[in-house]
């Protein structure tokens, strides 16, 4: 049994950041009382914390909502003169934090810390009476940030300093279910040093390379490449703009975030169509792509579960890979800045992120891009 272990143990060790997935997403946003409004009524989330003037915090308001594993955390600052304010003035509403489960919070920051990540939040220890929770964070790309949660031995509603509240107003789980992957987008040049980034300091690995050839319409390119950590729960892709004959729509958002930050959120589900239909019917907008694009989709991806007609009247994507098929589509921008937008998808055995779907969903992006005179 010993020889066994020693055996594993350099296995195991490879992984010097093992992580458990997504811990919760934090947006810095202008007025978070209204943006909690919207997140619940319109994607079904419902209220579990809550920090500000009333638990000991001067300075902001926090309101933490959930539905099934997802977090989400949102941030207002009460006063001008802070850095969350200097934030929300430059990228206006958008991703501050993406933070991961880890069992050492004290051991990821050293991990990498030593490999080159610039320090965020020194490893701090936070106790209540619910417990202990450890957390630590390191800047990634643009001004966001990776925090580190060790939960394990903490049972309050989400971390010391925020009490649980309850609200009489709870509209209904739309079917989200937990984040599938955060993408970022990069400035001109910047891809393969956040590529490596990644591999050095987090230990990921570059699963999945999309060239400007393979992201390109008739006027605008992108590339992408897809970084995921060992065990596959947390994957981030990241693009870059590439030349075209017009704007990308990553220089669109790098443009109106003012620099590199988050551009979606892919949340899964497992009935696209029951989540899309409902979500539609709470005023959620999404991108289309042409009727068309329903008539040959048997053709490119063969045969699936579901019935065309749904797919068709909602607009739902479908895109089929080695391993299976997936299901997908994309809400409009959730701000006025063309920013931030979240990805709804349905995967049934496919491991990769609709690359199929990539010409007629950006195409439907530069129809978006040329109403707001940005292509
Ligand atoms: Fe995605």
């Amino acid at each position: 049994m010993d020889t066994l272990i020693s055996e594993l143990k350099p296995q195991i060790d490879q992984d010097f950041l093992p992580l458990g997935g997504t811990d919760y997403i934090e947006l810095y946003v202008g007025n978070a009382k209204q943006a909690a409004h919207f997140y619940k009524t319109a994607f079904g989330f419902q209220n579990l914390a809550y920090a500000g003037p009333e638990t000991g915090v001067k300075d902001r308001v926090s309101y933490v909502l959930v539905q099934n594993k997802i977090r989400l955390v949102l941030t207002t600052p009460l006063i001008s003169d802070h850095p969350i304010s200097e934030h929300i003035k430059k990228h206006g509403d958008g991703v501050k934090v993406m933070a991961l489960m880890v069992n050492d919070a004290y051991d990821a920051f050293e991990q990498t810390s030593k490999r080159g990540a610039k320090p965020y939040l020194e490893p701090k220890t936070l106790t209540d009476e619910f417990g202990e929770l450890k957390m630590s964070g390191i800047y990634t790309y643009g001004e966001t940030i990776h925090m580190f949660i060790e939960r394990q031995n903490y049972n309050g509603p989400f971390m010391p300093g925020f009490k649980k509240i309850e609200n009489a107003y709870n509209p209904t789980s739309t079917g989200l279910l937990y984040i599938d992957h955060c993408v970022g987008n990069v400035g001109w040049g910047r891809m393969n040093d956040t590529v490596k980034w990644y591999e050095d300091v987090m230990g990921f690995k570059n699963i999945l390379t999309f060239d400007d050839k393979q992201i390109s319409t008739e006027y605008s390119a992108l590339m992408s490449k897809v970084m995921s950590n060992g065990n596959g729960y947390v994957k981030f892709p990241i693009n870059e703009p590439a030349v075209g004959k017009r704007k990308s729509q990553i220089e669109e958002y790098l443009d109106f975030y003012e620099g590199e930050g988050v551009q979606h959120i892919a949340i899964a589900t497992n009935d696209i169509v029951k989540t899309v239909r409902e979500l539609m019917a709470r005023g959620v907008d999404f991108l289309r792509v042409p009727s068309n694009y329903y008539d040959d989709l048997f053709d490119r991806v063969g045969k699936i579960d579901e019935d065309i007609e749904p797919l068709r009247e909602l607009g739902i994507l479908v895109d089929r890979d080695n391993e299976g098929y997936l299901l997908q589509l994309f809400t409009k921008p959730l701000e006025d800045r063309p920013t931030l937008f979240i990805e709804i998808i349905q995967r049934k055995g496919a491991k990769s992120f609709g690359a199929g779907n990539f010409k007629a969903l950006f195409e439907a992006i530069e129809r978006e891009q040329e109403l707001r005179g940005n292509l």
